[in-house]
């Protein structure tokens, strides 16, 4: 049982290492360096999110649950990552 458990813990590790995450830069455009610019007008402050809420919003931008006017565009940003890429990447920015 404890080699079982070993081995899945490796494997998460591995899965978690190889994945290359989210490119900022192709977000920074429009929502700005420090996530605060509402982009094209329409966004809310990034910055001002909490990570939950951005790691929620990410997801539901690609699942199609979450989203305004503009969620199209948002879905384009995010459907090639894993949601544990987004979970992730929404770690590293927010509150
Ligand atoms: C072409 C401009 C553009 C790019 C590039 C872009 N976004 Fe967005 N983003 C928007 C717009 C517009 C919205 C608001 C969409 C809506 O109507 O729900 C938004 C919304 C969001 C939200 C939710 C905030 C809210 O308003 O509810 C997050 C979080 C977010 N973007 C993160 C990202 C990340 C991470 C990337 C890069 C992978 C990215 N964005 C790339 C334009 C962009």
């Amino acid at each position: 049982m404890k080699k079982i458990v070993t081995g899945i813990v490796v494997a998460l590790t591995a899965t978690t290492t190889l994945m290359a995450g989210v490119n900022a830069a192709a977000c920074t455009g429009c929502h700005g360096a420090d996530w605060s610019k509402k982009a094209l007008g329409k966004s809310l402050n990034v910055a001002e999110m909490t990570k939950a809420d951005i790691a929620a919003a990410l997801i539901g931008y690609k699942d199609g649950s979450y989203g305004r006017e503009m969620k199209g565009m948002m879905k384009g940003q995010v459907a090639k990552y894993s949601d544990a890429d987004l979970e992730a990447f929404a770690q590293t920015i927010g509150k």
